[in-house]
């Protein structure tokens, strides 16, 4: 990885490469190829590396970090294969999807190995305090999911509703892996307190982020295509700003559609979604979810740590991939 915050934690980050490679090891050779693919594609890996930022910020060390960095990597890679089954998703990391490529239900069902995998190694750490955060993190996360499934192609949806949504979905797991890293180096609660509430914050930023770069991003840079939300009726916050704000002409054109799921009129709405606001809104916002994270990040004392989660934080809001 090129970015420089990787460089604080450069061994450890190995050592997270090579004990992911370690534990995807399968009686099943199928599960081997399908969980290799994806891990092998690249990912930014930036959850394992805020477990292993945060642990160290807090003067952890044994070696449990380089583990639980693996779990949250793991319970992820889960996450995007089951994501991308129920979002129709032909292209991730630069490739085709795995369920573009071996279909939905070898998908689901390596997904349920990473993710089960991910439980094995968390009871092998052995913590029940950890145990606890992770359960009550994955569960959420599969609330997020299932409630923006309710919320797909609804245009009346606020903007209350979508931030519950990214909160569940993708704030949860960046949450609980700053906390937990925190909770391994036994940090005191405060500390813990606000690497938890900088974990969720940078999640906030780190999809709002998500959403507007599906509008204005590169399917090159990212990797995945650009356009899929509005493909697959996903009302995120442009678009939610853009009914708000949007003349009759814009909120009938974005309505149809929502409701059609054509994108043929992608250049109109796009258009409409910067005109009302919806792209400029949705930045402050994740500027906004950067900032609480920064104040929180000043309960940490100074260290190369610190210097690089403060680093990440931003990276979630400048970031084109
Ligand atoms: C993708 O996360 C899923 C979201 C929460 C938007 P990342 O952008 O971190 O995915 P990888 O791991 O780098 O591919
Ligand atoms: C994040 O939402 C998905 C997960 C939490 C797994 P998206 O559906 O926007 O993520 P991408 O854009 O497919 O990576
Ligand atoms: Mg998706
Ligand atoms: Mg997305």
């Amino acid at each position: 990885m090129s970015y420089p915050f990787y460089q604080a934690v450069k061994a450890e980050f190995i050592a997270v490469n090579k004990l992911i490679e370690e534990s995807l090891s399968s009686h099943v050779p199928l599960v081997e190829e399908i969980a290799s693919y994806l891990i092998n594609a690249g990912g930014k890996r930036l959850r394992p590396l805020l477990v292993l930022l945060s642990a160290r910020a807090c003067d952890y060390q044994g070696n449990d970090h380089i583990k639980l960095a693996v779990i949250i990597e793991f319970l992820h890679t889960a996450m995007l294969l089951h994501d991308d089954v129920v979002d129709t998703s032909e292209l991730r990391r630069g490739r085709k999807t795995a369920n573009a490529q071996w279909g939905n239900a070898a998908s689901v069902l390596v997904g349920d190995f990473l993710h089960s995998r991910a439980f094995e190694m968390m009871v092998e750490i052995g913590d029940m305090k950890i145990m606890s955060l992770l359960s009550k993190a994955t569960n959420g996360i599969a609330e997020g999911e299932v409630q923006q499934l309710s919320n797909l192609k609804n245009s009346e949806i606020t903007e209350t509703a979508y931030r519950e949504v990214i909160y569940r979905k993708t704030a949860m797991l960046f949450e609980v892996a700053a906390h937990t890293g925190a909770v391994l180096a036994a940090a005191d609660s405060k500390k813990q307190q606000a690497l938890c509430q900088l974990g969720s914050d940078l999640g906030i930023a780190f999809q709002l982020m998500d959403d507007l770069l599906d509008y204005e991003g590169s399917t090159s840079d990212l990797g995945k295509n650009v356009g899929d939300d509005l493909a697959e009726g996903k009302v995120t916050l442009p678009l939610i700003v853009a009914l708000r704000n949007g003349s009759e002409p814009q909120r009938i054109l974005i309505k149809r559609a929502i409701a059609s799921g054509d994108s043929t009129e992608m250049a109109a709405i796009l258009e409409a979604v910067r005109d009302t606001g919806g792209i400029s809104y949705t930045l402050a916002q994740a500027e906004q979810a950067k900032d609480s994270a920064l104040h929180n990040l000043e309960q940490i004392k100074p260290s190369a740590y610190r210097q690089a989660i403060n680093d990440l934080v931003l990276f979630s809001v400048n970031r084109q991939n």
